[in-house]
């Protein structure tokens, strides 16, 4: 089969398309013939061999010769042991913690790490669920306890993240507010944000307002900045934005939450078949529709990554791993 393949890390010039072994499934696994991937800023992180991931991802060089987290295909055959899946059935799901291996035309993986497919999306727009949106909601509900009227604010509300979260957001009944560029300020209604705010023109840290949640999926803003746009009783989640936040959230985030009355922390991903099955449910009942910028050939993975790695994706990029062939 065709694959993506990296020996060392570095740039997505390390990475190369080249024919591999088509792997056969165990007998707690599914063999899944990959339609499409979706890239994500995980994937540049883990790529470039970052200290802070290659305990997990090998420390020397690359543990997971193929990468790729997010993908969707077609069940082509089963081990004895599977009870959920049968050849034919369309699934998606995030490989983050089994093995990676997106990038390619077929991957082997247990069947609880996939979900039967929404029966109304494209198989790209399925990959650019599996994992983004998956961060949306938990950090939305699980960390952020969202309730029905709460003011909420997603900062980075146009990239694979936030387009997901303001639209889950809604769902959940609350009144959202969306951050992003001037470019964005359309696409970010269009996908139901009831207010706008365009970052290259206010500082929403700085206008006075409050909101019960906050949802920081991209930019930069101190945690003190953060703190003062908080209600009361406010919670801060941040699923991504720069490494200074990170560090930033990490040491004063439980102090303040232990010392006040509002909640600042990060999260982690925690993929499951479970919040899969919650997004199928949202996705067929068109209360969330995935949000595609660019597609591009499996053999054009480094380009993805490349324009991903710009910053300012408007929703998910995505492969056509099929498109290949
Ligand atoms: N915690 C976890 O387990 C977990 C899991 C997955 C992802 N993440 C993290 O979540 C973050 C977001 O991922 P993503 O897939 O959404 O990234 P992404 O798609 O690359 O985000 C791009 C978007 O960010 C916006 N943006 C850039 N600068 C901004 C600013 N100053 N203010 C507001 N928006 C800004 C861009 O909009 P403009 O073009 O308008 O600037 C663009 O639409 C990443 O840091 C990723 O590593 C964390």
């Amino acid at each position: 089969m065709k694959a993506i393949v990296y020996t060392k890390y570095g740039s997505p010039d390390v990475l190369h398309l080249k024919e591999v072994a088509k792997p056969a499934p165990k007998d707690n696994e599914v063999l899944v013939k990959i339609y499409a991937a979706a890239v994500t800023p995980g994937d540049l992180i883990i790529m470039k061999g970052a200290l802070v991931t290659r305990f997990f991802s090998g420390l020397l060089e690359p543990k997971h010769k193929i990468p790729g987290k997010e993908m969707a295909g077609q069940v082509e055959a089963v081990g004895v042991n599977v009870t959920q899946f049968k050849p034919g059935d369309e699934v998606f799901g995030d490989l983050y913690v089994c093995g990676l291996g997106a990038f390619a035309e077929y991957v082997c993986i247990p069947e609880t790490a996939i979900a039967l497919k929404p029966a109304n999306i494209s198989f790209e727009e399925a990959a650019a669920v599996a994992e983004s949106a998956i961060v949306a909601l938990q950090g939305l509900r699980d960390h952020g306890k969202i309730q029905p009227g709460q003011k909420v604010l997603i900062n980075g509300a146009s990239g694979g993240v936030g387009s997901f979260a303001v639209q889950i957001a809604k769902t959940f009944g609350a009144v959202v507010t969306a951050v992003c560029s001037t470019r964005n300020l359309a696409m970010a209604t269009s996908i139901g944000a009831d207010h706008v705010i365009d970052y290259t023109q206010e500082d929403f840290t700085q206008n006075g307002q409050h909101y019960d949640l906050i949802l920081a999926a991209n930019g930069y803003h101190s945690i003190s900045d953060y703190k003062r746009a908080l209600s009361l009783n406010g919670i801060y989640v941040m699923t991504g934005g720069s490494g200074s936040q990170l560090v930033q959230v990490m040491l004063q985030g439980p102090w303040i939450s232990m010392t006040g009355s509002k909640k600042m922390s990060n999260m982690g991903l925690k993929p499951n078949k479970k919040d899969l099955i919650f997004m199928k449910g949202l996705l067929e009942a068109g209360k969330v529709k995935p949000v595609i910028d660019r597609r591009y050939p499996l053999r054009e993975v480094p380009s993805a990554l490349r324009y991903l790695d710009e910053g300012h994706a408007q929703g998910k990029v995505v492969i056509n791993v099929a498109q290949n062939n």
